[in-house]
């Protein structure tokens, strides 16, 4: 057996359980589940009737590279989204969904073997982020929240000895659990850091889409382009539509930023069979064309929670 999945701890929604067994509820509040992050809302019509419009799909093998449709379509939204061109042949790839690109891509890019591989991650995190620096052989380093910066991730706190060591550093903006959009300041710090010791930045932006007031939150690629980083070295962001387009059923995201690790990315997902099915590629281009659904979704949550 691998002796690295010891090292693995029970996810968070089988500790809640245990810790919530047994415990009745008082009824007379509404309880706010902390629970697993599910949309709220139905999957638009037109995602739907993609799917069964493409059923014959079924009856071929996908390419792990994505049809170039896809990948383009993927970077036409980049485009309308950050103002950001990327070559959609070498810069965009397409994923079962951002969890398994956010594992996926630490153990294409940790080299075991040097010496002690470190991730750097937000504390509080996404558990994957852990889950795949320890299978990658790497330690993870965790950099609390600061209460004094609205719970923003104090990267301060990470001595210069552990970013020495650090092959890559997740970062999740807006953050789950906290919210915290990092701004153009921070990302400037981070691909400082990045040049200075050579690691890769993960940027998990899962949540871009869900934002208050009319601020669309600053992506990574956006961040590398303001500051005159144009070939994204060292930066992988990874976008994904299970809450942008209500489907986290459909496990459909793309990769996007630095050719280099995308290449060799490519060639580990390749061997470990991570094609998305054609189905979910057509249904996937119907919805990344498509903005309208995911204002309409924006103003339900507005709806509901101000803002
Ligand atoms: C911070 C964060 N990243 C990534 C994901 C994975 O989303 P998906 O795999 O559906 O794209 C989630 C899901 O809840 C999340 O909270």
């Amino acid at each position: 057996m691998n002796p690295l999945l010891a090292r693995l701890h029970p996810y968070p929604f089988e500790r809640l359980r245990e810790l919530t067994r047994g415990i009745t509820p008082n009824p007379t509040y509404r309880p706010i589940s902390l629970g697993i992050g599910e949309p709220k809302h139905a999957t638009p019509e037109l995602i739907k009737r993609a799917l069964t419009d493409n059923l014959a799909g079924l009856a071929s093998y996908p390419a792990t590279a994505g049809e170039p449709k896809l990948r383009e379509a993927c970077a036409a939204w980049v485009q309308r989204r950050y103002g950001v061109t990327l070559d959609a042949a070498t810069q965009v790839l397409p994923v079962n969904g951002s969890r398994e690109a956010l594992f996926a891509l630490a153990q294409t890019v940790i080299d075991p073997t040097g010496p002690g591989a470190t991730v750097v991650c937000p504390n509080p995190f996404y558990q994957i982020y852990e889950g795949a620096a320890l299978l990658a052989g790497a330690q993870p380093h965790y950099a609390n929240s600061d209460p004094a910066r609205n719970f923003a991730p104090d990267w301060a706190s990470v001595p210069d000895a552990v970013w020495a060591r650090t092959q890559l550093l997740y970062v999740c903006s807006p953050g789950n659990p906290t919210g915290a959009v990092m701004p153009l300041a921070e990302w400037k710090t981070l691909f400082e850091l990045s040049d200075r010791h050579g690691f890769v930045i993960a940027s998990d932006e899962c949540y871009s889409e869900i934002y208050f007031r009319d601020e669309p939150p600053l992506g990574g690629l956006e961040a590398a382009l303001q500051l005159g980083r144009r070939d994204f070295r060292n930066l992988v962001a990874l976008t994904s539509l299970s809450k942008r387009s209500n489907v986290p059923g459909m496990r459909s995201g793309f990769v996007a930023g630095d050719a280099a690790i995308l290449k060799q990315f490519l060639l580990y997902r390749t061997y470990h069979g991570s094609a998305m099915s054609p189905v979910v590629q057509a249904a996937s281009i119907a919805a990344w064309n498509d903005e309208a659904h995911v204002v309409d979704n924006r103003n339900l949550y507005r709806t509901k929670f101000g803002g």
